[in-house]
Parts: C-alpha cells; structure tokens; sequence
C-alpha cells in the first residue's frame, strides 16, 4: 500500500511553482482552436481541504500559498494562479486547495479531454466523485507510467502531458525517465511537465540532466527548466530543499513569463538568506 497523501503537503512552495507553470501552460493551449488532451499520470485527489487534521500536521500551505493570499503586488502570472485557487474557493477565504485536475477542469474547453490516473484507492475515490461525472473527463484507478501507451498520441494529436509522481519510492526516478522518453517517442510534440523534487539526493540532482538529453534527442520545441530553492540544505541531508518544474516542449512565452515571476517567488517564498531560482532553456 502506498503511504504518500498530498493532503499533507497540499499548497506547499513546490504546489505553488507546479501550479503557476502548468496554468500557464493550458492557458497558452487554450489559445489554439483544436482541442487537446490532458493526462495527469499521477493526479492525487483533485482538492484537499486546508482546515483538515491532514493540512493542519505540518501547515505546509502557510510557507506556500497563504504568502501570497492577500498581496496587492504578485506578477500577472502568479496573479492569475491566485485568481484561480480563489475561484476554486467560491471567492471566500482560504480554506481548500486545488490539484492539477481541480486546476485543468477550470481551465479546459467543452472539448477537451481530461484523462486522469490515480493509484491510491481513496484519493482516486475522491477524485472520482469530484471529476468522474464531467464530460469528456476520464478517471482510472491505475499506474499513471503504464496508461501513457494507451493515451499518446492523443486524437487531435495536441496534447498535455503532467507526470508528478511522489518519488517515494527511488524507482519513480527511472520509471519518469523511462516515461519521458516513451512519451516523446509516441508523440515527439507533446508538452510534457515534469515535477522534481530538489532533495539531497543524487537522484533528483541528476534527473533535470537525463531529461535535458531525452528532449534534446527527442523533442522538436526544446525545453525549459525552472527550479525555485527556498530552503537550506540540512547537514543530515534531511527535507525538500525546493522543487524544480522540467517542461518539455514549452510554450514560447513561459521562459519570460517565469523571468517576470521567478524573482517574486523567492522574495516571498524564500526561508533563508540564500533562497534563489533558477531558470534554464534550449529554444527550439
Ligand atoms: C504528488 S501526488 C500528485 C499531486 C497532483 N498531481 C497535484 O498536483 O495535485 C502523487 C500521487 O501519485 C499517486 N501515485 C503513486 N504512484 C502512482 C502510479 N504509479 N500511478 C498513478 N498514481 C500514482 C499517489 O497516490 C499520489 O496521490
């Protein structure tokens, strides 16, 4: 049985920085006519109460979202993923956070497709209840990596591809590049976001690498790489330093979009002195 929840970290810095860039992303993919494909390989639940025994174990929402609730001053960007964790409060306070579904449901047209795969029984029962009545939406209790041969290439062969898995296990770091590169070989346009932790680990520190090589050999648009740290490393190697978005494909605006937004994020984000991002790409 697996033991992740992201209950526990629902809104955290690393929900904040996964968010903002796959926003953007659909709000780019909206701006085409044809219709997509979204398909969220590992999608949790879909929304997490923040007032829950779960939330509440570690408060991780305050040193993420709750920053930036009431600010006057946040980029356009981050602007607009505020805007829509309002909207998915009913424009009251804070008191729930959004998941990527809860995130793609909003932005997606009548005609797009959501694809949605979960493992863990309860959170797929949740996000059953939540997504699995919506049209063109479809929920599975399955593996995520395994579904991407019967998904791509999508049938308007445009597509969103978010793999975000919990790296729980170390496997997840082989089976992502595995996946990646699957993908790109079934459907070398489609735009892929993955989601790394940044760990001391030499895991993590390797997988924005291997990604690197599989889109330079496999992908047609490029990639992008935004990493934000906001913590300091422990001398016993212990906790999430930051986290780091790895798109694939990207739409051409989201390298300067994170230039305007990135800075911001570590003023505001930031837990110590040194706190800083960065921000890397190969343009098509
Ligand atoms: C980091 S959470 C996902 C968060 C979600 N994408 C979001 O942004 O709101 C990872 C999820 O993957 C699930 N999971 C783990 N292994 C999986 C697999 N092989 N296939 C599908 N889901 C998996 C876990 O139960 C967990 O809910």
């Amino acid at each position: 049985m697996l033991a992740y929840r992201h209950a526990f970290h629902a809104g955290n810095h690393a929900d904040v920085l996964k968010h903002l860039v796959l926003a953007q992303v659909l709000r780019r993919m909206g701006e085409k006519d044809k219709p997509y494909s979204y398909i969220d390989t590992h999608a949790g639940a879909g929304g997490y109460s923040l007032e829950g025994r779960y939330a509440h174990k570690r408060n991780e929402f305050e040193e993420g979202i709750a920053r930036l609730w009431n600010r006057g001053d946040v980029p356009a960007a981050l602007a607009d993923y505020v805007a829509l964790v309002r909207a998915f409060n009913g424009g009251e306070g804070l008191k729930q956070y959004p998941g990527s579904p809860a995130f793609a449901q909003m932005l997606l047209r009548p005609d797009d497709r959501l694809r949605l795969y979960e493992l863990h029984p309860t959170d797929h029962r949740i996000l059953q209840a939540y997504l699995g009545h919506h049209p063109n939406t479809q929920v599975a209790q399955g593996d995520g990596f395994a579904a991407l041969k019967g998904e791509l290439p999508p049938p308007s062969r445009r597509g969103v591809l978010l793999i975000d898995p919990s790296y729980e296990l170390k496997t997840d770091y082989v089976k992502v590049l595995a996946a990646v590169r699957e993908a790109l070989t079934r459907f070398a346009e489609c735009v892929i976001l993955v989601w790394i932790p940044q760990l001391q680990l030499v895991e993590s520190a390797q997988l924005p690498h291997r990604l690197q090589a599989a889109a330079d050999a496999q992908a047609p648009r490029g990639w992008l790489h935004a990493r934000l740290t906001v913590r300091q490393a422990h001398e016993r190697g212990f906790g999430l330093l930051g986290s780091s978005m790895f798109v694939i494909n990207p739409p051409w605006t989201l390298h300067d979009t994170l230039q305007q937004t990135l800075p911001y994020l570590v003023d505001v984000l930031g837990q110590y002195d040194g706190a800083n991002f960065l921000l890397e790409q190969r343009a098509a």
